[in-house]
């Protein structure tokens, strides 16, 4: 599907035949579907909206920081979901903190794109994670000569009433990066500064891929077994404590080995997922919900879920869930052994 020379009621009608909503028309948003497969978006569409609306929307229409990004019709009504973003070359989003963890893994991206964090830049490789803790300043620049597209995985911070935007002061668009490269990840590595105590805001980080996929080949051979309900099961810990990546949710990323099934199982946090590698089938609650590279998905809180890869190459699922949050406050259930076909 060619994304050149779109109109605009293409692009809305793209948009709408795949439950889509761009930033720039939620009050437009079509009814949402029924069902416990529903929110389930593909990747070809929103990557070809995301590429059409580079040309057709104004970087500035997504809201008042900039945003051009599209967010499945079902999303935004879970505790944590993800939407996908577009920054086309030589476009810079405006710099802002609210209380709530925005959290960005990248599908593409060229040299020169960077998130911009708590004054510091964080490149942008595929496979990246970064993370923009509640009240941390965070713009995005895409200083490269191709789209930057990634995908946000957001809480919907502890309560929106008590949510608090704010720019810069001084009225500046934009963060000075005043850090040097690899400021963060220098300081809360596995040597750090002395004090363990949670800061507030915590810091920024950035989990690059290439440490990801060292750590998913590691356990691979180091003949760890796969747990038997996610296959091989990394999580991207938290550089305060080595907890959960935050204290409301945790970024998961799991690899499938061909043919491989797991057992079911269900729990009442809310995990959605973003197909990185290969295609497979997720079945939840007995409904088969077949994916391919890039797909996002969501398993609803208290359904029986199982995943199989249904290709003969390895694949990966990175995920967000929100079990952090609902351990803590104390409401976190899980069960295994549930029916799986
Ligand atoms: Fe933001
Ligand atoms: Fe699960």
């Amino acid at each position: 599907m060619s994304t050149a020379g779109k109109t605009r009621e293409e692009l809305a009608a793209l948009l709408a035949e795949h439950h889509l909503i761009g930033a720039w028309a939620r009050n437009n948003a079509p009814p949402p579907r029924a069902g416990k497969t529903a929110a389930y978006w593909r990747w070809d569409a929103i990557r070809n909206a995301l590429l059409a609306s580079g040309s057709l929307v104004d970087i500035g229409s997504g809201g008042e920081t900039g945003m051009r990004s599209v967010t499945g019709v079902e999303a935004r009504r879970y505790p944590v979901y993800m939407n996908a973003q577009v920054l086309m070359p030589g476009e810079r989003t405006q710099a802002h903190r609210n209380l709530r963890s925005e959290t960005r893994l990248v599908c593409e991206a060229p040299p020169g794109a960077v998130f911009v964090c708590e004054f510091e830049a964080y490149p942008m490789e595929r496979g990246d994670v970064v993370v923009s803790p509640p009240w941390t300043y965070h713009d995005h620049y895409n200083g490269g000569d191709e789209p930057a597209i990634f995908v946000d995985g957001y809480d919907n911070g502890y309560n929106p009433n008590v949510n608090v935007n704010e720019k810069l002061p001084g009225g500046a668009l934009y963060e000075e990066i005043t850090k040097p490269d690899g400021y963060t990840h220098d300081l809360r590595g596995n040597v750090r500064t002395a004090s363990n105590e949670a800061p507030f805001p915590l810091p920024p980080m950035r989990y690059p891929w290439t440490e990801t996929q060292a750590a998913l080949s590691a356990i691979r051979k180091g003949e760890v077994m796969p747990d038997p309900y996610e296959g091989v099961y990394l999580t991207l810990a938290s550089p305060v404590d080595g907890g959960p990546t935050l204290p409301t949710m945790a970024w998961h990323v799991q690899l499938l080995e061909a043919r491989q099934k797991t057992l079911s199982h269900r729990h009442n946090s809310t995990t959605f997922y973003h197909v990185f590698e290969g295609g497979g089938v997720t079945v939840i609650d007995g409904e088969r919900r077949e994916w391919y590279q890039g797909d996002i998905f969501a398993v609803p809180p208290w359904t029986w879920h199982s995943h199989e890869n249904a290709t003969r190459d390895d694949a990966i699922l990175f995920s967000i869930d929100d079990w952090p949050a609902m351990k803590r406050l104390g409401f976190y259930m899980r069960e295994e052994g549930g029916p799986s076909r």
